[in-house]
């Protein structure tokens, strides 16, 4: 394993917390409360539980039978109900949820009531379409207020939603579609990047042609512009089921154990995975890391600018900050579009106090230099959360400076679509360190370990794995309980395997490296080497493919994919741009690479594996290492 010091270079300097935040912190002492939830952790849990609602109170807070862990045993709630019902009988109907903004700065709000209303139609509109408690929803729609009542109307009778994020291609979308045997599926006719239209509806279209178990399309006619002769048999407008339907919609009872959604996301194999999280133990945690780590108060204005269709968009822009009754922004667009201060115009106009967004945003923000945001007010800034990928010290100083103004704390969440929630994040109580994520969140022990399993010391690089269950960890992969069981036997000594890079210091603060398999993180954005490689391989002039991560300024990572051609192709730049627009359609454009180079060979284990490590350090002029079971 190597040394830290070889592998990143530290700004080693902790920045302190302004005193009026960490008078107005909801927890003010971290250790004492992180002490208690490893010590104890029955009271800690069944403490924060408390604050929910539940129909029928669990019987026992863990039952762990490795690698299978239930909470809340018993159990009964209905998440809708803890984000919408209870805020709306607590006297907060008119309390505003979420403030929509689109490209042209037209703004709609909803209040907790409309929200619940508008829930319960769509909620009673699916069940008149036969939707029932289990069935699967996917869901292909615009980063909307409609595509979170979607999500919300799934949740509150008991069906499953698989929300797949709209830039994926038909071939992507397909195959989610498949994967979860979806009943119904719902989208839109468009939404809207940089001004264009991009059209959802038609790659639905296409996708569930070969698909006869879907039963019915639920289509969100924006602008009214669909004829009726475009409506086929399957397709039934989303407006229509609102308008037919009661406002009044009873929860499902649901126990804690009920699946709640699936959400894809890559793994080291061609086929993404369907993590499944179940409702209580992922209500209950990301509740409270909502109301932690973002020190969520009745006053809060919060936004995160992530996408519904990723799993920080479930956790923190729908289930968490609702759970808190907070009142968020949700934007649909791009971050420079109209213009590349557009993010600062809007926290200065609702003066949002937490702002949460990813480094690859802020480092391509920060080409545009520090005028852009010092036109800005942005005083009423408290947080700012970075996710999604190491924050490097660079981007850390310039949101801290330039965004913060040396006055708001920076929390940087390190966690997964598998964990559900905040794993390791630093708490605006304590001080930061950049470029570190921080300690762990409360009720999660994690460790950095070698190969083996065996502990590493301080400042040494090793696998990122947590040693107990946590309430809202995935419970299953949709369809492939093995693939479930690989994250807890990856590693001995019965650890949950994040697939990451890690060091703890001395403090405990832990740096993330980033991923230690075959997984791809651009823009931060989750990518298979082995999806972009067999997406590749349908181009019909290609044998081979391999695809290897670059480091890059501003995504982080880009892409670069070494092809071998069949016999009687021959390289050109026309190829290359067929083979980008092969990755575009069958993944998306997040998955395109930026660079292809056509070889005759490729570096192979004697058992026939590409070994990407080869091709990544010839392509970076690195050592080698150890080659010994090269083929060649
Ligand atoms: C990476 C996104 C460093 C990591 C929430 C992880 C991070 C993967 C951070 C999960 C962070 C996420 N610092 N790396 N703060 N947050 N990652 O499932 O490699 O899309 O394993 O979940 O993103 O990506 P996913």
């Amino acid at each position: 394993m190597e040394n830290i010091e070889k592998v990143h270079l530290v700004v080693e300097e902790k920045y302190f917390p302004p005193k009026d935040i960490v008078e107005e912190c909801i927890v003010k002492d971290y250790e004492s409360m992180y002490e208690k939830s490893m010590q104890n952790p029955t009271e800690f849990w069944e403490e924060i539980a408390s604050d929910l609602y539940w129909f029928e109170k669990w019987e026992k807070v863990l039952e762990w039978d490795f690698p299978r862990a239930k909470w809340f045993v018993g159990g009964k709630t209905n998440i809708t109900y803890n984000c919408l019902d209870r805020h709306v009988k607590s006297g907060k109907r008119n309390k505003v949820a979420y403030i929509y903004v689109d490209e042209d700065r037209n703004e709609k709000k909803y209040t907790y009531g409309e929200l619940l209303e508008l829930v319960n139609r769509m909620a009673n509109g699916l069940k008149s379409l036969g939707v029932q408690k289990g069935d699967r929803v996917s869901i292909y729609m615009p980063n909307t207020v409609e595509a979170i009542a979607c999500m919300l109307a799934c949740t509150r009778i008991g069906a499953i939603h698989s929300v797949v994020f709209a830039g994926f291609s038909e071939g992507a979308l397909r195959l989610r579609i498949e994967d979860a045997k979806a009943k119904v599926v719902i989208t839109s006719t468009y939404t809207k990047r940089r001004g264009k239209k991009i059209h959802l509806l038609e790659t639905v279209k296409e996708a569930i042609k070969p698909l006869n178990f879907v039963e019915r399309v639920v289509v969100w006619d924006r602008d009214g512009e669909l004829d009726e002769e475009e409506i086929d048999n399957r397709m039934v407008k989303l407006d229509k089921l609102i308008d037919n339907s009661s406002p009044v919609c009873e929860p499902e009872v649901m126990d804690s154990e009920d699946p709640l959604f699936i959400l894809y996301t890559s793994g080291t194999t061609g086929k993404p995975k369907g993590v499944l999280h179940t409702v209580g133990g992922y209500m209950v945690n990301t509740y409270l890391t909502t109301k932690t780590v973002f020190n969520i108060k009745e006053e809060t204005v919060y936004w995160c600018t992530a996408d519904i269709g990723w799993i920080t968009g479930h956790s923190y822009i729908v289930y968490g900050p609702l759970a808190n009754a907070a009142t968020s922004l949700i934007m649909e667009g791009v971050p420079v579009y109209p213009h590349p201060g557009i993010w600062w115009e809007y926290i200065q106009k609702y003066r949002v106090n937490v702002f949460y967004t990813a480094p690859t945003a802020i480092r391509m923000l920060m080409r545009f230099g520090e005028d852009i945001p010092a036109k800005y007010d942005l005083s009423s800034l408290k947080i700012l959360g970075s996710v999604g990928e190491p924050i490097n010290p660079e981007a850390w100083l310039w949101y801290y400076k330039n965004v913060g103004r040396e006055r708001a704390v920076v929390v940087d969440t390190w966690w997964q679509t598998e964990t559900g929630a905040h794993m390791i994040t630093t708490l605006p109580s304590y001080p930061a360190k950049p470029g570190k994520a921080g300690k762990p969140m409360f009720g999660v022990d994690p460790l950095v370990v070698d190969k083996e399993g065996n502990p590493l010391p301080p400042n040494t690089v090793g696998y990122l794995v947590i040693k107990k269950p946590w309430p809202s960890m995935l419970r299953t992969c949709w369809g492939e309980p093995e693939r479930y069981e690989k994250y807890w036997k990856e590693i001995p000594g019965g650890y949950y395997s994040a697939g990451d890079l890690a060091s703890i210091d001395e403090d405990g603060y832990i740096m993330i490296l980033g991923r230690a398999d075959d997984v791809l993180s651009v823009a931060g954005h989750r990518i298979g080497n082995a999806e972009v490689e067999s997406a590749i391989v349908e181009h019909p002039a290609v044998a081979e493919a391999a695809v290897i991560g670059k480091p890059n300024e501003i995504k982080g990572e880009s892409i670069k994919a070494f092809v071998i051609l069949k016999a009687g192709s021959v390289p050109s730049d026309k190829l290359v741009e067929e083979i980008k627009d092969t990755v575009r359609e069958v993944l998306g454009a997040i998955a395109v690479p930026d660079e292809v180079e056509f070889v005759d060979k490729l570096p192979k284990t004697r058992s026939g594996k590409i070994m990407r490590r080869v091709l990544r350090a010839r392509e970076l002029g690195q050592e080698l290492g150890d080659t010994s079971t090269l083929e060649d």
